[in-house]
């Protein structure tokens, strides 16, 4: 018997540009587009399970085989390490990671740098690299508003628009690292659900180079 093929999606916009893409592979769920509160939709006909979850959750449930493949933000996959198969980039979800100040923030390098952040690994690997010894605050949302109340010097955050900093009279100070939303699958089931995995990888990179 075949066996069903189970896609973690991040929940929200993204997510829904992400299911526009799959159902064009040929993995349509219509069940998806009625507008509830369920978390599950499974299209038997087409064997295929969906299941809407936090977009920072996407890499658990592929890791430990929950969801077979998924999409998930490069900035999870660079803070979390999952043991995955990252196996496309979708170019969409595009953003930054960045340090941002208030612009009238100098660092002289003098003493320790206060970092908030909810991505404390991508902060630390990216000041380890400069030789900057840090101190990490780490925060769950509204980053920005730390250095504003003098919590922190800078913050690492994702930039997308610069409205959010703009807003609150922060400056991009350095890029760290680009992103963008990835498929990703779990390390057994590319071996065992190798058919689908491949067709849907395959049919997302051509949406991929038909959108340019
Ligand atoms: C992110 C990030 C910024 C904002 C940047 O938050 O933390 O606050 O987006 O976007 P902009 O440059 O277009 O203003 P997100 O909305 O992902 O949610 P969060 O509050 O959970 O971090």
């Amino acid at each position: 018997m075949k066996e069903m093929l189970n896609v973690a999606l991040p929940k929200g916009r993204l997510g829904e540009k992400v299911y526009a893409m799959f159902a064009r592979a040929g993995f349509e769920c219509p069940s998806i587009e009625e507008n509830n509160r369920k978390l599950i939709f499974e299209n038997e006909e087409k064997m295929v399970r969906y299941f809407w979850v936090k977009p920072s959750d996407v890499a658990i449930y592929v890791e430990r085989g929950a969801a077979d493949i998924g999409v998930v933000g490069k900035d999870i996959l660079l803070e979390y390490q999952p043991d995955i198969y990252e196996l496309l980039d979708l170019d969409i979800g595009k953003c930054r990671m960045a340090v941002a100040a208030k612009a009238d923030f100098h660092d002289d390098g003098m003493r320790t740098l206060r970092v908030a952040t909810k991505f404390a690994n991508i902060a630390k690997n990216y000041y380890a690299s400069q030789g900057r010894e840090i101190d990490i605050i780490h925060l769950n949302g509204s980053i920005e508003i730390a250095p504003i109340l003098g919590l922190s010097d800078v913050i690492v955050d994702i930039v997308e628009t610069g409205t959010t900093l703009r807003e609150n009279n922060l400056v991009v100070n350095e890029t760290i690292v680009p992103i963008s939303a990835r498929l990703i699958a779990n390390k057994a089931s590319f071996k065992f659900k190798s058919e689908p995995i491949e067709r849907i990888a395959n049919s997302l990179a051509e949406q991929k180079g038909e959108a340019k």
